[in-house]
């Protein structure tokens, strides 16, 4: 389960307002190269989405994003996802991440908040908002001391950044709303998501 994201080291972070947008969206990507995607909860359309994603793109890696209460767990287990990230970490949705049997990926900051995460069983965390909390310099300076800690981070990550991130032990994937944006979606703009994707992977993969 912990290997999923392993053959995808760049994962889309999209809001999908309607749901016919969505299998349209993962074919794009896919044209890209990329068959990985994180739909966050931040649209009220969102699990129909990853309803459709799932039972349309059976291929696609599956992740769903903004997870913030425990309740948001148990949807996102019903509508099929195969991954979890929240930008954070609550005492209750820590204990229903630890109940999940699929992979989650909870938010990190901070050097503690790293080790909270990893001391309750999550070695695979996010580092969120990444630029705003130090970028690819904060991760580098905690590597040695919690080496076992693998990050992936979002929040300001870009084609420009990502690479600088991707070089580090201790990062196994970036995230990113870059590649599909909100308006990219909404204007159906599947070529320039299809352009970003490959652009992302071909970085990716240098
Ligand atoms: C996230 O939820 O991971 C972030 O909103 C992504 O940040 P970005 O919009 O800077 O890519």
């Amino acid at each position: 389960m912990s290997d999923l994201l392993n053959q995808c080291p760049v994962i889309p972070v999209v809001a999908i307002e309607d749901p016919d947008n969505a299998v349209e969206l993962c074919h794009a990507l896919n044209r890209g190269g990329i068959n990985a995607i994180e739909v966050t909860l931040r649209t009220e359309k969102a699990i129909a989405a990853i309803k459709e994603i799932k039972k349309h793109c059976p291929k696609m890696i599956l992740g769903v994003g903004t997870i913030l209460l425990p309740d948001d767990v148990l949807a996102s287990e019903d509508a099929g996802a195969d991954f979890l990230v929240s930008p954070g970490l609550s005492p209750n949705l820590k204990t229903a991440l630890q109940k999940t049997n699929l992979l989650a990926l909870p938010g990190t900051a901070s050097p503690s908040e790293a080790l909270s995460a990893y001391e309750a069983g999550f070695q695979k965390v996010k580092l969120f908002p990444a630029e705003a909390v130090g970028g690819a310099q904060l991760l580098k300076s905690i590597q040695a001391p919690m080496p076992k800690v693998m990050f992936m981070p979002t929040g300001g990550v870009r084609t420009s950044n990502m690479r600088s991130y991707l070089d580090l032990p201790n990062v196994y994937a970036v995230g990113g709303t870059w590649i599909a944006t909100m308006d990219d979606i909404k204007n159906r703009d599947w070529a320039s998501v299809e352009k970003k994707a490959a652009e992302a992977v071909q970085i990716a993969s240098a």
